[in-house]
């Protein structure tokens, strides 16, 4: 069984930026910019936006966050993305997701330059990547997070039967498009499974690769699971624990412990698909600079 170790992957491809960014600053005295905005105080949420901003100046590039309160109204904050929009050092934009109830999150998605959009939500670069012409848009960073793991563990995939439990806009909707196209690390046959779905473990038995983006902690168990298959797990749920000072600990949506030996290979929650989100990103933003500065 192999474990598929998305942090040392995702520090590897941030070295490999790192150095692009390095050969940028040399040659033309400019590096990528990334903005995210939060609104609100959403402790999950706040930490993953650190993250991103450290990560971010690890690799070289500017990073801005800007953190409005819950209060802030839909207009205040489609203002600040069009200021962002216009403004030319900044080459990425992201605003943190979920945002407060009042506001729109599709209205967000339509105010970000589909140039700048390095979350890949604008409908441009959906329906381009839906297109299959990946050189033309952002792929939002979990599925091609993935992508990168499969790619970089030599994961057999074509013709395999993929199975995507989730069909949220950020992860299961393009995980499962990507997963069908005809690329070197996907093309495979695909099923989507989601919350209406009648019999879900008949499905997922049949799945040699399993993409859990659920929600939900420990869903996946192991008479889910066919012996053999490379199980992807993309929860990051926090679950009560009071032997932790923080008086919780992180699961993913697959019960890795017994998911685990009879899988061949298997991303662990922490460190497997979440470091590789943030590199992703950071991939989009290095492209975004490159598209912005040919
Ligand atoms: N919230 C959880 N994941 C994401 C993401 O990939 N992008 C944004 N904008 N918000 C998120």
């Amino acid at each position: 069984m192999t474990i598929i170790d998305g942090k040392k992957i995702s520090t590897d491809l941030k070295e490999e930026l790192k150095s692009k960014v390095q050969e940028f600053k040399e040659k033309i005295n400019k590096v990528p910019g990334l903005t995210v905005i939060i609104v609100g105080e959403d402790p999950a949420s706040q930490v993953y936006v650190r993250n991103k901003a450290k990560s971010c100046k690890e690799t070289g590039m500017n990073s801005t966050v800007i953190e409005l309160p819950a209060e802030t109204s839909q207009v205040e904050l489609l203002e600040t993305i069009e200021r962002i929009n216009q403004d030319p050092d900044v080459h990425g934009i992201l605003v943190q997701q979920p945002l407060p109830s009042h506001i729109e999150e599709y209205a967000v998605t339509m105010a970000i330059d589909p140039k700048k959009d390095v979350d890949g939500f604008h409908p441009e670069n959906v329906g381009q990547m839906v297109l299959g012409n990946l050189d033309k848009c952002y792929i939002s960073c979990t599925p091609y997070g993935i992508l990168e793991l499969l790619k970089r563990y030599e994961i057999e995939t074509r013709g395999k039967h993929c199975v995507v439990v989730g069909r949220s806009n950020i992860v299961g909707k393009p995980m499962a498009n990507l997963m069908l196209q005809k690329l070197k690390e996907t093309n495979c046959t695909v099923t989507i499974c989601h919350s209406a779905t009648e019999d879900m473990p008949s499905l997922t038995r049949q799945a040699d690769i399993l993409i859990a983006a659920i929600g939900r902690a420990n869903f996946i168990t192991k008479e889910m699971v066919k012996p053999g298959a490379v199980v992807i797990d993309v929860g990051i749920n926090r679950v009560e624990d009071a032997s932790k000072k923080s008086g919780y600990r992180l699961a993913g949506d697959v019960d890795y412990e017994h998911v685990a030996e009879l899988s061949s290979a298997i991303t662990p929650v922490p460190g497997g698909v979440g470091p590789m989100t943030i590199a992703m990103l950071l991939k989009n933003t290095l492209q975004s600079f490159m598209r912005a500065n040919n």
